[in-house]
């Protein structure tokens, strides 16, 4: 794909759009969905380049899928009957599908490799198989990094482990293998992480037990297929969020979006910014959901701290665009995981943001963001997504509100979380 014209300021945002399913949830759809007894339907599931790795992989393990119009039907089958692939396992960009895949079939009697892209391949493992292997699962890795083969597993005993980064990834996989241990693995999380992987397995009759920041994970095999209605993503949500508050004029509505509080930090940062939000709750499921409705808005400077950070986690490039349209500077800080990113995003964030006439300083573990810097740029510029689809959208919307002429390079990389975006762009565009 060549070079995409970006639309520049000069235009407002105004409609109704329904968000792509949310892409962690969709994941574990497919996963637990994968080794429950019975057919699991799927409305809603995201697809998406990420999520079809997921599926491509348990299909290589003997997983079939099949279509129901819209929803996905996931033909379960129990752990103990999955097939050696005959291949390696591609997780092509996809961290969760690789990090919890490797604590899924931590225990299957039989080699697997984990390849994946280059990005993916320069991404931190060893927080995951570290307490895997505590567990008594063996990898063969150079660096901690893909490609990575876990050996043949007969038995997994039980750990308690504390979390030394705050990683729902890392949660999630610990979560997925202590299901198929010996004994009772305790987890203790410093910073409440997503919780989806929780909710999904009481969907599928599986209750853990939480204790303050402990959770603890008996021994528990036993899936049961149910129905499953995937949340709009509100990491999706969020691009429209964030343009409405910017550009001048606009007022949008966003249909079926997750709120798990978990996830919602975006709201909370931005409302602590000085925006409101308009939320019409739906009855609750086990992730809760909302419509959102958002207008223009003025803002102003915030602080962002560690404890902020899991719960907006990849909304970052958002707020840092935010934050140099506020009143006032933003400090944010605690966020040296953004390194590990799709991209590193600290470095990609700032560069690419900067040539559009934002003044933000990269920090180690952040950023400061000079607010009031309106975007511009004397001659035509190309930024680029770095092959990172946040950071690729989020320049899109940076481009909404930049006068002159812009080029986004590496557009596709949307594909990984949002292949509509640019069609949801153009709709609500007026
Ligand atoms: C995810 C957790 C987050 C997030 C990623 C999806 C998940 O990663 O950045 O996009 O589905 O569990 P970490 O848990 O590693 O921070």
């Amino acid at each position: 794909m060549g070079n995409l014209k970006l639309q520049t300021v000069g235009k407002h945002l105004r409609g109704t759009l329904t968000m792509p399913g949310d892409k962690s949830i969709s994941h574990r759809a497919v996963m637990l969905g994968s080794i429950a007894s019975g057919d699991t339907h799927i409305k809603n599931l995201l697809d998406s380049q990420d999520v079809n790795s997921t599926i491509t992989a348990m299909s290589n393990l003997g997983v079939t899928f099949d279509r129901d119009g819209d929803d996905l039907i996931v033909h379960g089958k129990s752990l103990d009957m999955l097939i050696e692939p005959t291949q390696m396992l591609n997780m092509e960009n996809s961290g969760t599908s690789a990090r919890l895949l490797m604590g899924l079939l931590a225990k299957q009697p039989f080699t697997l490799t984990f390849r994946g892209d280059s990005s993916l391949s320069k991404r931190p493992f060893g927080r995951v198989i570290k307490p895997l292997m505590a567990m008594g699962v063996s990898f063969v890795t150079k660096n901690d990094r893909l490609p990575i083969t876990k050996l043949a597993t007969k038995h997994l005993k039980g750990i308690t482990y504390e979390l030394p980064v705050a990683s729902a990834q890392v949660k999630s996989a610990i979560i997925l293998a202590a299901l198929q241990a010996d004994s009772t693995t305790t987890i203790i999380e410093p910073i409440a992480t997503r919780d989806h992987t929780e909710r999904m397995l009481a969907s599928f009759g599986v209750q853990l037990e939480r204790d303050n920041n402990r959770i603890i994970v008996a021994p528990q095999t036993k899936l049961t297929a149910t129905n499953i209605q995937v949340p709009g993503d509100i990491s999706s949500a969020a691009y429209w969020l964030v343009a409405a508050l910017l550009v001048p004029d606009s007022e949008l509505t966003l249909q079926q979006v997750g709120i798990n509080p978990t996830r919602t930090g975006i709201i909370n940062i931005l409302s602590r910014m000085g925006a409101s939000f308009d939320l019409d709750k739906a009855k609750t499921t086990s992730e809760p959901m909302a419509n959102i409705r958002v207008q223009s808005q003025e803002l102003h400077g915030t602080t962002v701290t560690a404890t902020d950070v899991p719960t907006m986690i990849d909304e970052m490039p958002l707020v840092v665009l935010a934050a140099t349209q506020a009143q006032g500077d933003t400090l944010i800080t605690g966020a040296s995981e953004l390194h590990v990113k799709e991209s590193d995003r600290i470095a990609t964030v700032t560069t690419q943001l900067n040539k559009l006439g934002a003044h933000i300083e990269a920090k180690e573990d952040g950023f400061y963001v000079h607010g009031g810097t309106p975007l511009h740029v004397t001659e035509p510029t190309t930024v680029d997504s770095c092959g990172d689809h946040r950071v690729g959208m989020m320049l899109t919307i940076a481009a909404l509100i930049t006068e002159g002429d812009v080029s986004l390079a590496r557009a596709d990389a949307v594909n990984i979380s949002y292949p509509q975006f640019f069609e949801d762009l153009n709709e609500v565009l007026s």
